[in-house]
């Protein structure tokens, strides 16, 4: 890391160093340079910038929430469930701010989006990597969702991964059966890389935690699962809405019917059961 040098004292308050020998440690550390010299617009439209900062920003915010589920999965492997509820707690105001970066890019017109739709040619967000590593472990895994990334070694390397270990739904789920609930050997030894699907059994053991002190520290576990549900949900409905104003029903680039399919995505609510058994407390 570079030495700052010395400089001439001035009259008030001390002044930043300003000469370092090298780069300075706030780019060693920030990489500022890398980061804000990766936009790259395929259009002369003004207005694309901030589409592809905005979809530059939520990878980079994809990328904690990854982080931040992967350290609370492996925490309540290891029963740790103080880490785990701080992972999941700091999870829900990174989603907050996820989801306020839409605010830019949620008012376009359809005009407005045409100036560089055409120039994004097949390019959709349904093609990230990271966003599909966020599903796997919210328990919405797939096989077929690794075939876009053939070409990209790194990021299919690490979906594979992400597709054959335990969501963090499933380590919850495993927790639960470690403190005595009757959770199906079927669920415990599912085979992790299929989409999890909801189970009647496991719908009963949250009614049974919902019902009793509402201070234990599995209700605040799975109020911190709601939590990230809902804004995961807030994600895609916000995703949705921008979508219709900026293209109404035509179809996406990435190839789906656009609205029509991103309608059937909202309808998902990542742990099932723990909205599904608030009906029976
Ligand atoms: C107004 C701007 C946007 C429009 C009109 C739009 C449109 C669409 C459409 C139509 C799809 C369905 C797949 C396809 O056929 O392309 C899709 C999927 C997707 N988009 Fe966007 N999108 C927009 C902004 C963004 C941004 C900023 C991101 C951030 C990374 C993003 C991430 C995604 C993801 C992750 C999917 C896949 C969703 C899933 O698998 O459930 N989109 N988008």
């Amino acid at each position: 890391m570079s030495q700052p040098m010395s400089h001439m004292p001035e009259d008030g308050p001390e002044t930043p160093n300003l000469d370092f020998k090298g780069t300075t440690p706030y780019e060693d550390y920030v990489q500022a340079d890398v980061l804000t010299h990766l936009q790259h617009p395929l259009s002369d439209d003004p207005g694309e910038m901030v589409f592809l900062v905005t979809t530059q920003v939520m990878e980079l915010w994809f990328t904690v929430l990854v982080h931040e589920w992967t350290t609370a999965a492996r925490a309540l492997r290891e029963d740790d469930l103080p880490t785990a509820m701080a992972a999941l707690g700091r999870s829900t105001h990174e989603l907050e701010s996820l989801n306020a970066s839409w605010r830019p890019i949620s008012h376009l017109t359809p005009a407005q989006f045409n100036s560089y739709r055409a120039a994004l040619g097949e390019g959709s967000g349904f093609q990230s990597g990271m966003y599909r590593r966020l599903e796997f472990l919210l328990g919405e895994k797939s096989a077929s969702m690794l075939v876009p990334h053939r070409g990209t070694p790194r990021a299919h390397d690490e979906l594979e991964k992400a597709l054959q270990e335990p969501s963090l739904y499933d380590e919850v789920l495993r927790l639960l059966h470690r403190r005595g609930y009757a959770i199906p050997t079927a669920v415990l030894e599912r085979n992790p890389a299929l989409r999890y699907e909801p189970d009647p059994q496991v719908e009963r053991v949250w009614q049974q935690i919902y019902a009793g002190d509402q201070d234990s520290e599995l209700v605040r576990l799975g109020e911190a699962l709601t939590d990230v549900a809902e804004l995961v949900w807030r994600w895609r409905n916000d995703h949705l809405v921008a979508t219709r104003r900026a293209m109404g029903a035509k179809t996406g680039t990435g190839g789906s019917a656009g609205v029509a399919w991103l309608e059937k995505r909202v309808q998902k609510n990542p742990f099932p059961e723990i909205w599904t058994a608030r009906s029976h407390v």
